[in-house]
């Protein structure tokens, strides 16, 4: 597949709704950097952006909406957020709020977090393709894992060759940098986990008080998958296991051993297909998570693609906690 650069023309736009609605991956251009972007509440077009970026692990993304009214619908929303909502979007500033428990939107693009990150991004393109698309849209920036964030349609097709369809050209990104990215999950002590153009004392303006940036939670972010929070289950859980206990529940990868019948099982690929295990990873790590059960025991999952990534969450789920 080659990565095609699209004009944003009326009939490319219906092409690249088109595309996300059918859980397909599309390049995105906003006024800060190149996303690439999958509707939020599909886990498998979600699943495809990892893969697709080759982290090696599941850092939680951004999710781009409209506006206010459609951030609440996910969010526990607050008088503080609503402000700096009027104040900067549609703009480069992400707002870090606590996720509506009954929020329609990925578990994997929170990477299993009860947060959630929302932008309503200022791009005329990206606003259009929010409009025609309806859907929330989850978008790292379009760049491979590790690599620097794209600022042109070409870089977006460079990086992503044989990854991606499609890469709306919406021109050089005006900002240049990353949103700034402030955690309002208490609006009492509101934190600044990722600097960006909306300075803190823009912010401070706002909110009326000083502002932290929190250097042990900035760096956290910055290494991918090493947020403190990360959803553990309360059982323990066994990996790389071929003989789940009576009393364990299995999460299963491929055919489950037939000779052993642990208390209840739950697929998490049939045929061995990484991308669908991404997709139901956190589902079957919550919904196992029960008690009357001694714990979660999960079959070898092969260290390669998405595969290291899914490793990578499972290890931290199993790790011993304080
Ligand atoms: O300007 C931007 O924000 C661009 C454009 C495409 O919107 N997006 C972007 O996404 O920079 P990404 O995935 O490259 O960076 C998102 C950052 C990550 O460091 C991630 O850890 C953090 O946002 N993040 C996402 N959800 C979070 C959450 N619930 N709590 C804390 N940090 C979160
Ligand atoms: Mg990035």
């Amino acid at each position: 597949m080659s990565c095609k650069i699209m004009p944003p023309t009326e009939e490319n736009l219906r092409a690249a709704c088109h595309l996300l609605q059918s859980g397909e991956l599309l390049g995105l251009p906003t006024e800060t950097v190149y996303g690439l972007a999958a509707n939020a509440r599909d886990e498998r077009a979600v699943a495809k952006i990892y893969e697709a970026k080759g982290r090696p692990s599941f850092n939680p993304l951004i999710i781009h909406i409209r506006d206010a009214v459609q951030a609440a619908e996910y969010t526990v929303w607050h008088p503080l957020a609503q402000r700096l909502a009027e104040a900067f979007w549609p703009g480069p500033l992400t707002l870090v709020l606590k996720r509506r428990p009954e929020s329609p939107l990925s578990l994997l693009a929170m990477a299993g977090l009860d947060s959630v990150a929302v932008r309503a991004p200022a791009h005329p393109v990206a606003r259009e393709v929010l409009r025609q698309s309806g859907l929330p849209l989850a978008a790292p920036s379009a760049n491979r894992s590790g690599r620097i964030s794209p600022t042109r349609a070409h870089h977006v097709a460079e990086e992503l060759e044989g990854r991606l369809e499609m890469v709306l050209d919406g021109g050089a990104c005006t900002v240049g940098i990353e949103s700034t990215i402030v955690d309002v999950q208490n609006p009492e002590t509101p934190l600044i986990l990722r600097p960006g153009s909306i300075t803190p004392a823009m912010l401070e303006a706002v909110i009326g008080q000083p502002l932290e940036l929190s250097g042990k939670k900035a760096s956290a972010i910055t290494a991918p998958g090493q947020m403190e929070s990360h959803y553990a289950p309360h059982l323990p859980v066994r990996l790389q296991v071929t003989h789940p206990l009576p009393d364990e529940i299995l999460l299963a990868f491929g055919s489950p051993p037939a000779d052993r019948h642990p208390a209840a099982m739950l697929q998490l690929s049939e045929t061995g297909d990484l991308l669908e295990a991404a997709a139901n990873l956190f589902h079957h790590l919550r919904a196992a998570d029960r008690p009357g059960y001694r714990g979660i025991a999960v079959m070898p999952i092969p260290e390669e693609g998405l595969g290291i990534a899914i490793n990578d969450r499972l290890r931290r789920a199993a790790a011993p906690r304080p």
